[in-house]
């Protein structure tokens, strides 16, 4: 099997966007699709299944295979339902790209708790669930591709974010442990760092800089991804407007004590903790 013909591949929130564009190239280059998408509002309230249908509508005009599901990835049930409409529909399941996602910005000084669950149940228990229920079939075949969506907001900051940037990290921390506990099963775990116009980001950047960030743009990293061909796990790619680069933690040569250092004879040392000039990939502890 090359690429992703004949795969199974669950896209999350693929009613408009990003994921409509993944769902469509997918479904192009042969794969079955699961079009999840609630349907909602930009910060999830509402929903229904005008979105989904219309993406499965315009693959299927186009000659491909696709199922529409409108569950939310943000409860246990939402999740599993999603993976059981790949199983009912295509018998199998096997790539899970998390891209559903909403926003509640505001600062963290004005932020309330029902804003930071909100954001943080869909991005991170989202992405849980979906993968949570997919795991089972992916070891048991011995092929899986779990791809999640960050954000340079998570991996640096964003002003008025924390509650996505947090959720938008946390799926980096879930696909390093994946890529470990994945390996021996040839289940891969990626994150793509996407930058795109699509409504989420309409407010948000300068019109002639969203005119330069059609989000399919983003679409052939992520199907790279997911493909038999592409081994590579726990990486976390950027992707926005013809734009590809790897992004990864950088670990400085720091110094050793051989004591427990005196707070004084740690700062006395300070310039040369931080100092990146020798820095090295960081990598797991027992890697
Ligand atoms: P979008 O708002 O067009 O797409 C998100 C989709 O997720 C919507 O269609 C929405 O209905 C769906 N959704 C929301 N909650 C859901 C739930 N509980 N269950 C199922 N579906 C749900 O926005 P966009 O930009 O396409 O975002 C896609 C992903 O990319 C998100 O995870 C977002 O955080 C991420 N991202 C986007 C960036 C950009 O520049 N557009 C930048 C960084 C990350």
């Amino acid at each position: 099997m090359a690429g992703v013909e004949g795969r199974v591949v669950v896209v999350t929130g693929a009613g408009g966007g990003l994921g409509r564009q993944h769902a469509l190239l997918f479904a192009e280059r042969g794969a079955r699709v699961v079009v999840n998408d609630l349907g909602g509002a930009r910060d999830g309230t509402g929903g229904g299944s005008d979105m989904a249908d219309a993406v499965v509508a315009e693959i299927t005009a186009a000659g491909g295979e696709a199922v529409a599901n409108y569950d939310s990835v943000a409860t246990a049930e939402g999740g599993e339902a999603v993976v059981r409409g790949a199983l009912d529909a295509f018998g199998a399941v096997d790539v899970v790209v998390n891209n559903a996602g909403i926003l509640r910005d505001v600062t963290f000084a004005k932020m309330t708790d029902e804003q930071w669950d909100a954001v943080v149940k869909v991005h991170l228990y989202g992405t849980y669930h979906v993968t949570h229920a997919a795991w089972p079939h992916f070891r048991e075949q011995g092929f899986g591709r779990v791809i999640v969506t960050t954000s340079t907001s998570g991996l640096y900051g964003n002003f008025g974010q924390a509650n996505y940037g947090a959720a938008k990290l946390a799926v980096v921390g879930l696909i390093n442990t994946l890529a470990l506990e994945g390996r021996k099963y040839g289940i891969t775990a990626n994150a793509v760092a996407p930058i795109a116009a699509t409504r989420m980001t309409s407010d948000v950047m300068p019109e002639d800089m969203l005119a330069q960030l059609d989000p399919a743009y983003v679409s052939p990293l992520v199907v790279h991804l997911a493909s038999e061909e592409c081994a590579d796990t726990g990486e976390v790619v950027l992707a926005g407007g013809g734009h590809y680069a790897r992004v990864h933690y950088m670990q400085a040569a720091g110094v050793r004590f051989d004591h427990v250092p005196g707070i004084d004879e740690l700062a006395a040392k300070w310039t040369a903790v931080i100092d990146m000039a020798d820095a090295e990939l960081g990598r797991p502890l027992n890697g």
